[in-house]
């Protein structure tokens, strides 16, 4: 992994290889272990990033859980209210089961902040969120991320279910935008 590639316009640098990931995602389903084992935990992955990050997490599991997906849709709304996220698909029982959000990067926390007091809403027992990547510098909404992959900074990264423009999802580590 030490080629730059190009996808659409621009130039990307390799940045976290494929075993690094696989590390860190191993290190998060032991922690999700054992916080959660015999609560049979309810995974909901967040699409379209999420899909590989939820994919290698929940292989490496070995408690009994659960996991669906959904993506969100943000739709243009009042001057005063401004955009709301809705859920697609969220067709699960939330009450009282043990609720696990699985998000691939939290950038501005904007997602997560209006989502998350929907499904609150249904008075699950506990709400966490995991994510692969957490990038501090660029949040402006406050949201607690309670199981890390990695700290990023401020810079587009791409891969591992990260597109640019529908490009990327495919590669199997991150990568990170040149300089300009
Ligand atoms: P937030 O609402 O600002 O936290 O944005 C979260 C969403 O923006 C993520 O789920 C990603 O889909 C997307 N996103 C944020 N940063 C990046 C990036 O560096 N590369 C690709 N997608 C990103």
């Amino acid at each position: 992994m030490t080629q730059a590639i190009i996808v659409h316009d621009k130039q990307f640098v390799p940045y976290i290889s494929s075993e690094e990931i696989e590390k860190q995602v191993s290190r998060l389903a032991r922690e999700i272990e054992r916080d959660y084992a015999g609560k049979r935990p309810l995974f909901i992955a967040i699409l379209n990033g999420a899909f590989m990050f939820a994919s290698d997490l929940f292989k490496h599991l070995e408690i009994e859980a659960e996991i669906c997906f959904i993506k969100l849709a943000s739709y243009k709304g009042t001057k005063s209210t401004g955009k709301v996220i809705t859920a697609i698909g969220l067709d699960e029982e939330l009450y009282k089961r043990h609720v696990i959000i699985l998000e691939d990067i939290v950038d501005t926390g904007k997602t997560l902040h209006e989502f998350l007091p929907q499904l609150d809403h249904n008075h699950p027992s506990s709400l966490k969120i995991a994510a692969l990547l957490n990038k501090p510098d660029s949040q402006i909404y406050d949201v607690k991320v309670d199981y890390l992959g990695f700290t990023i900074p401020n810079k587009f990264v791409l891969g591992y279910g990260l597109d640019y423009d529908g490009l990327g999802r495919n590669l199997d580590s991150i990568y990170q935008l040149t300089e300009e």
